[in-house]
Protein backbone atom coordinates (compact mmCIF):
# COMPACT_ATOMS: atom_id res chain seq x y z
CA UNK A 1 0.00 0.00 0.00
CA UNK A 2 3.41 2.16 0.31
CA UNK A 3 3.54 5.13 1.75
CA UNK A 4 -0.30 6.67 2.04
CA UNK A 5 -0.82 4.02 4.55
CA UNK A 6 -0.76 2.91 8.77
CA UNK A 7 0.35 -0.23 9.57
CA UNK A 8 -1.74 -1.05 12.94
CA UNK A 9 -0.51 -4.73 14.75
CA UNK A 10 -3.39 -5.39 16.97
CA UNK A 11 -1.48 -6.89 20.07
CA UNK A 12 -4.09 -8.73 21.27
CA UNK A 13 -4.04 -11.14 18.20
CA UNK A 14 -0.46 -10.18 16.97
CA UNK A 15 -2.13 -9.61 13.22
CA UNK A 16 -1.16 -6.39 11.10
CA UNK A 17 -3.48 -4.48 8.99
CA UNK A 18 -3.07 -1.71 6.54
CA UNK A 19 -5.40 1.04 6.06
CA UNK A 20 -4.82 3.61 4.06
CA UNK A 21 -4.64 7.33 4.60
CA UNK A 22 -6.30 10.11 2.57
CA UNK A 23 -5.85 13.46 2.42
CA UNK A 24 -7.57 16.59 2.41
CA UNK A 25 -7.11 19.12 -0.46
CA UNK A 26 -4.76 21.26 1.82
CA UNK A 27 -1.64 19.57 2.19
CA UNK A 28 -0.88 20.24 5.36
CA UNK A 29 -4.20 20.12 6.98
CA UNK A 30 -6.63 17.31 7.29
CA UNK A 31 -6.06 13.45 6.68
CA UNK A 32 -7.61 11.39 7.89
CA UNK A 33 -8.40 7.31 7.59
CA UNK A 34 -11.44 5.99 7.40
CA UNK A 35 -13.14 4.30 10.97
CA UNK A 36 -15.01 1.82 9.33
CA UNK A 37 -11.39 0.58 7.54
CA UNK A 38 -10.84 -0.60 11.52
CA UNK A 39 -13.88 -3.13 11.90
CA UNK A 40 -11.57 -5.90 9.62
CA UNK A 41 -9.51 -5.38 13.14
CA UNK A 42 -11.15 -8.38 14.94
CA UNK A 43 -10.15 -10.83 18.11
CA UNK A 44 -12.31 -13.96 16.77
CA UNK A 45 -14.70 -14.70 13.47
CA UNK A 46 -18.06 -13.32 15.70
CA UNK A 47 -16.02 -9.86 17.05
CA UNK A 48 -17.88 -7.21 15.88
CA UNK A 49 -14.52 -5.18 14.89
CA UNK A 50 -13.29 -2.29 16.27
CA UNK A 51 -14.84 1.15 16.55
CA UNK A 52 -13.43 4.30 17.06
CA UNK A 53 -14.98 5.86 20.20
CA UNK A 54 -14.56 9.87 20.17
CA UNK A 55 -17.45 11.94 22.35
CA UNK A 56 -18.01 15.19 21.25
CA UNK A 57 -16.28 14.32 17.92
CA UNK A 58 -13.23 15.96 19.51
CA UNK A 59 -10.83 14.09 16.39
CA UNK A 60 -13.39 12.80 13.86
CA UNK A 61 -14.41 14.52 10.69
CA UNK A 62 -18.00 13.80 9.67
CA UNK A 63 -17.75 15.12 6.08
CA UNK A 64 -15.53 16.34 3.41
CA UNK A 65 -16.60 20.42 2.76
CA UNK A 66 -15.31 22.82 0.49
CA UNK A 67 -17.26 25.57 1.82
CA UNK A 68 -15.15 27.19 5.15
CA UNK A 69 -11.93 26.36 6.20
CA UNK A 70 -11.10 27.04 9.73
CA UNK A 71 -7.13 26.10 11.40
CA UNK A 72 -7.69 26.92 14.47
CA UNK A 73 -3.48 27.02 15.73
CA UNK A 74 -3.15 29.83 13.25
CA UNK A 75 -6.48 31.85 13.67
CA UNK A 76 -7.44 31.71 9.93
CA UNK A 77 -11.10 31.57 9.08
CA UNK A 78 -11.57 31.36 4.64
CA UNK A 79 -14.91 31.03 3.69
CA UNK A 80 -14.33 29.15 0.03
CA UNK A 81 -11.23 30.05 -0.27
CA UNK A 82 -10.95 34.17 0.54
CA UNK A 83 -10.04 35.66 3.78
CA UNK A 84 -12.84 36.52 6.99
CA UNK A 85 -10.62 40.12 6.81
CA UNK A 86 -11.03 40.41 3.31
CA UNK A 87 -15.03 39.86 2.84
CA UNK A 88 -15.35 41.95 6.11
CA UNK A 89 -13.86 44.72 4.27
CA UNK A 90 -15.08 44.67 0.92
CA UNK A 91 -18.36 42.69 0.67
CA UNK A 92 -21.61 42.21 1.55
CA UNK A 93 -23.53 39.74 3.41
CA UNK A 94 -25.73 38.85 0.78
CA UNK A 95 -22.58 38.60 -1.39
CA UNK A 96 -20.74 36.25 0.89
CA UNK A 97 -23.98 34.41 1.16
CA UNK A 98 -23.86 33.71 -2.24
CA UNK A 99 -20.31 32.82 -2.69
CA UNK A 100 -20.84 30.37 0.28
CA UNK A 101 -23.94 28.91 -1.19
CA UNK A 102 -22.94 28.41 -4.74
CA UNK A 103 -18.61 28.46 -4.49
CA UNK A 104 -17.79 31.66 -6.63
CA UNK A 105 -18.45 35.59 -6.14
CA UNK A 106 -21.06 36.04 -8.09
CA UNK A 107 -21.14 38.33 -11.75
CA UNK A 108 -23.29 41.63 -11.42
CA UNK A 109 -25.85 40.10 -13.84
CA UNK A 110 -25.79 37.33 -11.01
CA UNK A 111 -25.57 39.30 -8.02
CA UNK A 112 -28.58 41.72 -8.91
CA UNK A 113 -30.92 38.62 -9.41
CA UNK A 114 -29.81 36.88 -5.93
CA UNK A 115 -30.29 40.13 -4.54
CA UNK A 116 -34.05 40.56 -5.98
CA UNK A 117 -34.89 36.58 -5.14
CA UNK A 118 -34.20 37.18 -1.63
CA UNK A 119 -35.78 40.60 -1.06
CA UNK A 120 -38.68 39.22 -2.98
CA UNK A 121 -39.08 36.33 -0.65
CA UNK A 122 -38.91 38.54 2.99
CA UNK A 123 -42.98 38.65 3.40
CA UNK A 124 -44.22 36.08 5.38
CA UNK A 125 -47.89 34.18 5.32
CA UNK A 126 -50.00 36.35 7.48
CA UNK A 127 -50.85 33.25 9.64
CA UNK A 128 -47.59 33.01 10.70
CA UNK A 129 -48.66 36.51 13.20
CA UNK A 130 -51.16 34.34 14.66
CA UNK A 131 -48.48 32.04 15.95
CA UNK A 132 -45.99 34.91 17.20
CA UNK A 133 -49.50 36.39 18.87
CA UNK A 134 -49.34 32.72 21.13
CA UNK A 135 -46.39 33.43 22.67
CA UNK A 136 -46.12 34.83 26.35
CA UNK A 137 -45.34 38.13 26.33
CA UNK A 138 -41.77 37.70 27.76
CA UNK A 139 -41.48 34.55 25.38
CA UNK A 140 -37.62 34.52 24.68
CA UNK A 141 -36.91 35.25 20.69
CA UNK A 142 -34.71 32.38 20.17
CA UNK A 143 -37.56 30.43 20.94
CA UNK A 144 -39.92 32.15 18.85
CA UNK A 145 -37.59 31.92 15.93
CA UNK A 146 -36.68 28.27 15.90
CA UNK A 147 -40.71 27.22 16.17
CA UNK A 148 -41.26 29.40 14.13
CA UNK A 149 -38.79 28.82 11.10
CA UNK A 150 -39.58 25.24 11.84
CA UNK A 151 -43.68 26.00 11.15
CA UNK A 152 -42.56 27.35 7.91
CA UNK A 153 -42.51 23.71 6.95
CA UNK A 154 -46.50 23.31 7.26
CA UNK A 155 -46.52 26.26 4.60
CA UNK A 156 -44.19 25.35 2.16
CA UNK A 157 -44.89 21.49 1.01
CA UNK A 158 -42.60 21.98 -2.06
CA UNK A 159 -39.91 21.68 0.34
CA UNK A 160 -39.64 18.48 0.81
CA UNK A 161 -38.56 18.38 -2.90
CA UNK A 162 -35.55 18.10 -1.47
CA UNK A 163 -33.38 16.67 -4.27
CA UNK A 164 -35.31 18.84 -6.61
CA UNK A 165 -32.81 21.98 -7.77
CA UNK A 166 -35.40 24.52 -8.51
CA UNK A 167 -37.22 23.51 -5.12
CA UNK A 168 -33.94 23.69 -3.36
CA UNK A 169 -33.23 27.44 -5.17
CA UNK A 170 -36.92 28.28 -3.87
CA UNK A 171 -36.01 27.03 -0.26
CA UNK A 172 -32.88 28.94 -0.24
CA UNK A 173 -34.38 32.20 -1.30
CA UNK A 174 -37.39 32.06 2.03
CA UNK A 175 -34.82 30.67 4.32
CA UNK A 176 -32.61 33.23 3.68
CA UNK A 177 -35.25 36.45 3.02
CA UNK A 178 -37.83 35.29 5.41
CA UNK A 179 -35.67 34.64 8.32
CA UNK A 180 -35.02 38.42 10.18
CA UNK A 181 -38.99 39.12 9.30
CA UNK A 182 -39.47 36.17 11.70
CA UNK A 183 -36.61 37.46 14.11
CA UNK A 184 -38.04 41.01 13.91
CA UNK A 185 -41.81 39.99 14.25
CA UNK A 186 -40.15 38.00 17.38
CA UNK A 187 -38.55 40.81 18.39
CA UNK A 188 -41.66 42.91 18.10
CA UNK A 189 -43.94 40.73 19.91
CA UNK A 190 -42.25 40.82 22.72
CA UNK A 191 -42.12 44.61 23.14
CA UNK A 192 -45.96 44.71 22.68
CA UNK A 193 -45.35 46.51 19.36
CA UNK A 194 -46.77 45.87 15.88
CA UNK A 195 -45.64 44.31 13.52
CA UNK A 196 -43.36 46.21 10.68
CA UNK A 197 -43.48 44.73 7.18
CA UNK A 198 -40.26 44.47 5.39
CA UNK A 199 -39.48 47.17 3.13
CA UNK A 200 -37.86 46.04 -0.11
CA UNK A 201 -35.86 49.53 -1.07
CA UNK A 202 -33.76 49.22 2.16
CA UNK A 203 -30.67 47.03 1.77
CA UNK A 204 -30.99 43.24 3.94
CA UNK A 205 -29.48 44.72 7.00
CA UNK A 206 -31.36 48.24 6.51
CA UNK A 207 -34.68 46.34 5.92
CA UNK A 208 -34.00 44.44 9.34
CA UNK A 209 -33.18 47.15 11.36
CA UNK A 210 -36.19 48.66 9.68
CA UNK A 211 -38.66 46.06 10.59
CA UNK A 212 -36.83 45.92 14.45
CA UNK A 213 -36.65 49.33 15.23
CA UNK A 214 -39.25 51.22 12.91
CA UNK A 215 -42.15 53.51 14.91
CA UNK A 216 -44.44 55.95 13.20
CA UNK A 217 -42.01 58.07 10.30
CA UNK A 218 -43.67 57.08 7.03
CA UNK A 219 -39.96 55.87 5.69
CA UNK A 220 -37.31 54.27 8.11
CA UNK A 221 -33.90 55.36 6.74
CA UNK A 222 -31.00 53.36 8.41
CA UNK A 223 -27.47 54.69 10.35
CA UNK A 224 -25.68 53.95 7.65
CA UNK A 225 -22.30 52.78 9.62
CA UNK A 226 -24.75 50.80 11.79
CA UNK A 227 -26.38 49.00 8.66
CA UNK A 228 -22.70 48.40 7.38
CA UNK A 229 -21.59 46.96 11.14
CA UNK A 230 -24.43 44.71 10.90
CA UNK A 231 -23.47 43.49 7.49
CA UNK A 232 -20.37 43.00 8.55
CA UNK A 233 -21.35 41.12 11.79
CA UNK A 234 -23.69 38.95 9.17
CA UNK A 235 -20.61 38.21 7.33
CA UNK A 236 -18.18 36.89 10.00
CA UNK A 237 -21.28 34.66 11.35
CA UNK A 238 -22.17 33.26 8.11
CA UNK A 239 -20.42 29.89 8.51
CA UNK A 240 -18.20 27.93 10.62
CA UNK A 241 -17.30 24.63 9.19
CA UNK A 242 -18.52 21.63 11.57
CA UNK A 243 -19.90 22.88 14.29
CA UNK A 244 -22.27 21.99 16.92
CA UNK A 245 -25.55 23.92 15.03
CA UNK A 246 -24.21 22.84 11.05
CA UNK A 247 -23.44 19.31 12.71
CA UNK A 248 -27.20 19.98 13.64
CA UNK A 249 -28.42 20.70 10.00
CA UNK A 250 -26.57 18.14 8.84
CA UNK A 251 -27.67 15.35 10.96
CA UNK A 252 -31.08 15.50 10.90
CA UNK A 253 -31.02 16.51 6.97
CA UNK A 254 -29.46 13.74 6.31
CA UNK A 255 -33.15 11.94 6.98
CA UNK A 256 -33.81 14.03 4.11
CA UNK A 257 -36.42 16.14 5.94
CA UNK A 258 -37.55 19.58 4.83
CA UNK A 259 -34.60 22.27 4.68
CA UNK A 260 -37.02 24.47 7.56
CA UNK A 261 -37.15 21.69 9.82
CA UNK A 262 -33.44 21.07 9.47
CA UNK A 263 -32.55 24.95 10.02
CA UNK A 264 -34.84 24.44 13.01
CA UNK A 265 -32.92 21.81 14.96
CA UNK A 266 -29.78 23.66 13.87
CA UNK A 267 -30.99 27.03 15.20
CA UNK A 268 -31.74 25.12 18.10
CA UNK A 269 -28.29 23.77 18.59
CA UNK A 270 -27.73 27.75 18.21
CA UNK A 271 -29.58 28.54 21.32
CA UNK A 272 -27.22 27.16 23.87
CA UNK A 273 -25.16 29.03 26.57
CA UNK A 274 -21.95 27.15 24.82
CA UNK A 275 -22.62 27.98 21.39
CA UNK A 276 -24.79 31.18 19.96
CA UNK A 277 -26.20 31.70 23.34
CA UNK A 278 -22.79 33.16 24.35
CA UNK A 279 -22.96 36.19 23.54
CA UNK A 280 -26.14 36.87 25.72
CA UNK A 281 -24.22 35.28 28.75
CA UNK A 282 -21.12 37.44 27.82
CA UNK A 283 -23.44 40.75 28.59
CA UNK A 284 -24.83 38.83 31.72
CA UNK A 285 -21.37 38.42 32.87
CA UNK A 286 -20.12 41.76 32.41
CA UNK A 287 -23.14 43.23 33.94
CA UNK A 288 -22.28 40.55 37.08
CA UNK A 289 -18.64 41.90 37.58
CA UNK A 290 -20.17 45.61 37.27
CA UNK A 291 -17.00 47.15 37.63
CA UNK A 292 -13.13 47.03 36.34
CA UNK A 293 -11.68 46.66 39.94
CA UNK A 294 -14.03 43.48 40.12
CA UNK A 295 -12.06 41.68 37.42
CA UNK A 296 -9.32 39.81 38.74
CA UNK A 297 -12.12 38.61 41.86
CA UNK A 298 -13.81 37.10 39.77
CA UNK A 299 -11.00 35.74 37.26
CA UNK A 300 -9.98 34.38 40.20
CA UNK A 301 -13.17 32.13 40.86
CA UNK A 302 -13.60 31.27 37.55
CA UNK A 303 -9.83 29.81 37.85
CA UNK A 304 -10.97 28.19 40.80
CA UNK A 305 -13.47 26.01 38.19
CA UNK A 306 -16.67 28.19 39.84
CA UNK A 307 -17.93 29.12 36.17
CA UNK A 308 -16.49 30.28 32.84
CA UNK A 309 -15.38 33.21 31.32
CA UNK A 310 -17.87 33.30 28.85
CA UNK A 311 -16.93 34.55 25.12
CA UNK A 312 -13.29 32.47 25.94
CA UNK A 313 -12.48 29.56 24.21
CA UNK A 314 -13.23 27.69 21.45
CA UNK A 315 -12.90 23.98 20.56
CA UNK A 316 -10.69 24.89 17.46
CA UNK A 317 -9.36 27.98 17.92
CA UNK A 318 -6.34 27.73 20.37
CA UNK A 319 -5.59 31.51 19.22
CA UNK A 320 -7.39 34.64 18.82
CA UNK A 321 -10.36 34.43 16.83
CA UNK A 322 -10.11 36.21 13.64
CA UNK A 323 -13.70 37.55 13.93
CA UNK A 324 -13.23 38.63 17.56
CA UNK A 325 -10.09 40.92 15.86
CA UNK A 326 -12.68 42.28 13.07
CA UNK A 327 -15.47 43.11 15.62
CA UNK A 328 -13.17 45.07 17.75
CA UNK A 329 -12.49 47.32 14.99
CA UNK A 330 -16.25 47.27 14.51
CA UNK A 331 -17.03 48.08 17.81
CA UNK A 332 -15.02 51.52 17.42
CA UNK A 333 -17.20 52.55 14.59
CA UNK A 334 -20.44 51.51 16.06
CA UNK A 335 -19.46 53.55 19.10
CA UNK A 336 -18.71 56.63 17.44
CA UNK A 337 -22.67 56.98 16.62
CA UNK A 338 -23.97 55.43 19.64
CA UNK A 339 -21.25 56.48 22.33
CA UNK A 340 -18.94 54.26 24.43
CA UNK A 341 -20.57 51.27 25.91
CA UNK A 342 -19.54 51.36 29.61
CA UNK A 343 -19.42 47.42 29.83
CA UNK A 344 -16.33 47.93 27.13
CA UNK A 345 -14.18 48.90 29.78
CA UNK A 346 -14.94 45.77 31.61
CA UNK A 347 -14.21 43.76 29.25
CA UNK A 348 -11.64 45.00 27.89
CA UNK A 349 -10.08 44.51 31.14
CA UNK A 350 -11.16 40.92 31.34
CA UNK A 351 -9.17 40.32 27.97
CA UNK A 352 -5.99 41.85 29.09
CA UNK A 353 -6.44 40.14 32.52
CA UNK A 354 -6.81 37.02 31.13
CA UNK A 355 -4.34 36.75 28.39
CA UNK A 356 -1.62 37.45 30.92
CA UNK A 357 -3.04 34.66 33.04
CA UNK A 358 -0.85 31.27 33.38
CA UNK A 359 -4.67 29.54 33.71
CA UNK A 360 -5.70 30.94 30.31
CA UNK A 361 -2.03 30.60 28.32
CA UNK A 362 -1.66 27.30 29.19
CA UNK A 363 -5.22 26.32 27.60
CA UNK A 364 -4.76 28.65 25.10
CA UNK A 365 -8.18 30.43 26.20
CA UNK A 366 -8.44 33.33 23.92
CA UNK A 367 -11.47 35.89 23.47
CA UNK A 368 -14.12 34.16 20.93
CA UNK A 369 -16.61 36.02 17.86
CA UNK A 370 -19.33 36.24 21.19
CA UNK A 371 -16.68 38.27 23.40
CA UNK A 372 -17.27 41.70 21.51
CA UNK A 373 -20.81 40.85 19.68
CA UNK A 374 -23.00 41.66 22.87
CA UNK A 375 -21.36 44.84 23.87
CA UNK A 376 -21.95 45.83 20.14
CA UNK A 377 -25.36 44.29 19.76
CA UNK A 378 -26.12 46.44 23.12
CA UNK A 379 -24.68 49.59 21.88
CA UNK A 380 -26.93 49.39 18.72
CA UNK A 381 -30.19 49.03 21.11
CA UNK A 382 -30.74 45.32 20.72
CA UNK A 383 -32.00 43.70 23.94
CA UNK A 384 -29.94 40.57 25.27
CA UNK A 385 -32.26 37.93 24.40
CA UNK A 386 -31.84 39.69 20.91
CA UNK A 387 -28.07 38.39 20.63
CA UNK A 388 -28.55 34.58 19.56
CA UNK A 389 -31.31 35.40 17.16
CA UNK A 390 -29.07 37.75 15.12
CA UNK A 391 -26.34 35.19 15.22
CA UNK A 392 -29.06 32.85 13.69
CA UNK A 393 -29.71 35.39 10.55
CA UNK A 394 -26.64 35.18 9.16
CA UNK A 395 -26.18 31.43 9.69
CA UNK A 396 -28.82 30.44 7.79
CA UNK A 397 -27.10 30.68 4.51
CA UNK A 398 -23.82 28.61 5.97
CA UNK A 399 -26.35 25.84 7.26
CA UNK A 400 -28.04 25.82 3.43
CA UNK A 401 -25.14 25.76 1.67
CA UNK A 402 -23.92 22.76 4.49
CA UNK A 403 -27.28 21.08 3.87
CA UNK A 404 -27.20 21.33 0.21
CA UNK A 405 -23.27 20.04 -0.16
CA UNK A 406 -24.54 17.26 2.38
CA UNK A 407 -27.15 16.07 -0.44
CA UNK A 408 -24.74 16.33 -3.14
CA UNK A 409 -22.43 13.81 -1.46
CA UNK A 410 -22.57 10.24 -2.32
CA UNK A 411 -20.69 9.14 0.70
CA UNK A 412 -23.43 10.44 2.98
CA UNK A 413 -26.07 8.47 4.78
CA UNK A 414 -28.48 9.13 7.55
CA UNK A 415 -26.42 9.98 10.17
CA UNK A 416 -26.20 7.09 12.90
CA UNK A 417 -23.67 6.87 15.45
CA UNK A 418 -22.59 3.78 16.96
CA UNK A 419 -22.02 3.14 20.58
CA UNK A 420 -20.08 1.09 23.01
CA UNK A 421 -22.79 -0.31 25.08
CA UNK A 422 -22.08 -0.14 29.12
CA UNK A 423 -25.56 -0.84 30.52
CA UNK A 424 -26.83 -4.05 31.63
CA UNK A 425 -26.57 -7.73 30.84
CA UNK A 426 -29.55 -9.64 29.70
CA UNK A 427 -32.34 -10.23 32.38
CA UNK A 428 -35.42 -11.30 32.68
CA UNK A 429 -38.72 -8.88 33.45
CA UNK A 430 -39.69 -9.20 37.42
CA UNK A 431 -43.27 -8.51 38.08
CA UNK A 432 -44.62 -5.81 40.22
CA UNK A 433 -45.22 -7.90 43.22
CA UNK A 434 -41.81 -10.11 42.84
CA UNK A 435 -39.65 -6.74 42.81
CA UNK A 436 -38.21 -5.40 46.31
CA UNK A 437 -39.18 -2.61 47.88
CA UNK A 438 -37.27 0.90 47.48
N1 LIG B 1 -13.46 29.73 30.94
C1 LIG B 1 -12.69 29.05 31.79
N2 LIG B 1 -12.11 27.87 31.51
C2 LIG B 1 -12.36 27.36 30.29
C3 LIG B 1 -13.16 28.03 29.33
C4 LIG B 1 -13.71 29.27 29.69
N3 LIG B 1 -14.46 29.95 28.84
N4 LIG B 1 -13.22 27.29 28.20
C5 LIG B 1 -12.51 26.20 28.45
N5 LIG B 1 -11.97 26.24 29.70
C6 LIG B 1 -11.08 25.27 30.32
C7 LIG B 1 -11.85 24.03 30.77
O1 LIG B 1 -12.29 24.14 32.09
C8 LIG B 1 -10.81 22.96 30.59
O2 LIG B 1 -9.91 23.05 31.67
P1 LIG B 1 -9.26 21.71 32.30
O3 LIG B 1 -8.39 21.16 31.22
O4 LIG B 1 -8.54 22.16 33.50
O5 LIG B 1 -10.43 20.80 32.62
C9 LIG B 1 -10.05 23.39 29.33
O6 LIG B 1 -10.19 24.82 29.30
C10 LIG B 1 -10.59 22.79 28.04
O7 LIG B 1 -11.99 23.06 27.99
P2 LIG B 1 -13.06 22.14 27.27
O8 LIG B 1 -14.39 22.37 27.91
O9 LIG B 1 -12.54 20.74 27.20
O10 LIG B 1 -13.03 22.75 25.81
P3 LIG B 1 -14.10 22.51 24.69
O11 LIG B 1 -13.37 22.53 23.39
O12 LIG B 1 -14.94 21.30 24.96
O13 LIG B 1 -15.05 23.77 24.83
C11 LIG B 1 -16.10 25.84 24.53
C12 LIG B 1 -15.11 24.83 23.95
C13 LIG B 1 -16.31 26.97 23.54
C14 LIG B 1 -17.47 25.14 24.75
C15 LIG B 1 -15.55 26.37 25.88
O14 LIG B 1 -14.31 27.02 25.67
C16 LIG B 1 -16.53 27.29 26.60
O15 LIG B 1 -17.40 26.80 27.32
N6 LIG B 1 -16.42 28.64 26.39
C17 LIG B 1 -17.36 29.56 26.98
C18 LIG B 1 -18.62 29.61 26.13
C19 LIG B 1 -18.39 30.36 24.84
O16 LIG B 1 -17.83 31.44 24.81
N7 LIG B 1 -18.91 29.77 23.74
C20 LIG B 1 -18.84 30.40 22.42
C21 LIG B 1 -17.95 29.66 21.49
S1 LIG B 1 -17.60 30.54 19.98
C22 LIG B 1 -19.09 30.67 19.15
C23 LIG B 1 -19.77 29.37 18.86
O17 LIG B 1 -19.15 28.38 18.50
O18 LIG B 1 -20.98 29.35 18.95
Amino acid sequence: MGKNALTVIDNRTGKSYEIPVFQGTYPTYGAAIRASDLRQIKTSEDDFGLMSYDPAFMNTASCQSGITFVDGEKGILRYRGYPIEELAEKSTYLETAYLILYGELPTKVRFKEWVQNITFHTIIHENIKKFMDGFHYDAHPMGMLVSTVAALSTFYADGKNIFDPESQKKQTYRLIGKMPTLAAFAYRHSRGLPYAYPDNDLSYTGNFLGMLFKMTEMKYRPNPILERALDVLFILHADHEQNCGTNAMRSVGSSHVDSYSAVAAAAAALYGPLHGGANEEVLRMLKEIGSKDSVPGFIKKVKAGEGRLMGFGHRVYKNYDPRAKIIKHVADQVFEVTGRNPLLDIALEVERIALEDEYFIKRKLYPNVDFYSGIIYQAMGFPDMMFPVLFAIPRTSGWVAQWLEMLSDAEQKIARPRQLYSGSEERHYVTMKERKAA
